[in-house]
């Protein structure tokens, strides 16, 4: 069933939700901070690629965190994404927020309680009625200064059902319009995002009325596996970081869950606004202003997403690159693929690489000496560059002038 939501009018069933958080989740890693210039480039970057959510910060942190999200507020006063500012349950946390996110054309409040046995008798030290006040009682107060709340369950995927439940219709009586379950601690595995957002979708009084979201943390290493479990159990909002930067081993990573539903959208027909060619630029952004680079093999945006290596693997990519590749390194915003020369690679992609670096004409002769003193060099060298390649073939031709 279509739902009505203060933010996006009419969500027809299929669309997806692209809530980043790269600014507030994202920036708690270690070492990720960013200045007011800083997030306000990268949020016109997160705009351009077409989220629909920004969560620009949590205001009450820090002056620095308030002035950014404000800052991120005004410069999306006429259009934009919607801007949003994390609070916990404290009235000055939601005011901050309210107060931060006001000059927004699009704005929301994201308030935040822990609902696991662990949480509320460890950190918060509350009995679970009291937690179902705070529930109410945050939800009310965000509601008076705009009509796009967000409810969180803090640890919600290691909270006892009959609860969540509960809390769960008391945001949504109180006003919530999305409702997020985070895995907080990446404990979840696929099964756990099926049960529970079935249960909720199910169980809770007025579930239909709102938009269920899921936010899943990496400790496992599950986190966009999970994402894309709880879309398939009825979830519409995602919430993901750009390159999977996040608390300890990061959240879901964005461009990982918008290309697996772009690939598998036989599997999970669903669709999103993200314009896919300027996910490379968004990452690559986000790593020069950060200073950390995302790991060679990162998917879709390592620097070897896209390189084969292997002769067998390069014999086919000349051949026909989908018969190694799923995608296309276009539609993430490579300009191509890449053969790398190494140990494992073929005569095919050599003379490939000859070619491209203008050596095309090479006799045959010469092209099987140079491939051979390639290979021994590979075996010395990790990566042969062109420039080695080259170097072998002008020490080819000049042997054979001789
Ligand atoms: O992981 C988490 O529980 C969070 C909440 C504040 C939404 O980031
Ligand atoms: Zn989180």
């Amino acid at each position: 069933m279509a739902i009505t939501h203060p933010s996006f009018g009419t969500l027809d069933d299929d669309r997806i939700i692209i809530f980043d958080t790269t600014l507030r989740d994202g920036e708690q890693s270690p070492g990720f901070s960013m200045n007011i210039e800083e997030k306000l480039r990268m949020a016109e970057a997160l705009a351009d690629l077409g989220v629909d959510v920004m969560e620009a910060g949590f205001p009450i942190a820090s002056p620095g965190d308030f002035e950014s999200v404000q800052t991120i507020a005004r410069r999306f006063a006429k259009d934009g994404p919607v801007v949003c500012g994390l609070s916990r349950t404290a009235p000055a946390d939601i005011l901050s927020a309210a107060e931060a996110i006001k000059p927004a054309a699009r704005k929301r409040i994201h308030t935040f309680v822990s609902t696991s046995p662990l949480h509320m008798k460890v950190k918060l030290r509350l009995e679970p009625e009291q937690v179902l006040e705070l529930v109410t009682g945050s939800v009310t107060l965000a509601r008076q200064h705009t009509d796009d709340v967000e409810w969180s369950a803090e640890d919600g995927t290691r909270t006892e059902p009959d609860f969540l439940c509960r809390c769960v219709e008391a945001a949504i009586k109180a006003g919530a319009t999305t409702i997020n379950i985070p895995d907080t601690v990446g404990y979840a595995v696929p099964e756990d995002m099926i049960r529970i957002f079935t249960m909720l979708r199910e169980r809770v009084p007025g579930a239909d009325t709102v938009i269920f979201s899921a936010h899943n943390h990496n400790d496992l290493g599950l986190a966009v596996a999970n994402t894309l479990a709880a879309i398939r159990a009825g979830v519409r909002q995602i919430e993901s970081t750009i390159n999977g930067i996040g608390e300890r081993a990061g959240n879901a990573s964005l461009e990982e869950v918008v290309m697996a539903l772009r690939t598998r959208h036989d599997a999970i027909p669903v669709r999103n606004n993200i314009t896919t060619p300027k996910i490379l630029k968004t990452s690559k952004l986000l790593a020069t202003i950060t200073g950390f680079d995302v790991q060679p093999n990162k998917a879709i945006v390592g620097r070897n997403a896209f390189a084969h290596e292997s002769g067998i693997h390069q014999d086919g990519v000349l051949k026909d690159a989908s018969t190694y590749e799923i995608m296309t390194p276009e539609s993430v915003g490579w300009t191509t693929n890449s053969l790398v020369l190494g140990k494992h690679s073929g005569r095919a992609a050599f003379r490939d690489k000859l070619k491209a670096l203008g050596y095309g004409d090479i006799g045959d002769n010469q092209l099987n000496d140079a491939f051979r003193r390639f290979k021994d060099l590979a075996d010395r060298k990790k990566v042969v560059y062109d420039e080695d390649v080259a170097a072998l073939v002008d020490d080819e031709v000049v042997r054979g002038n001789d």
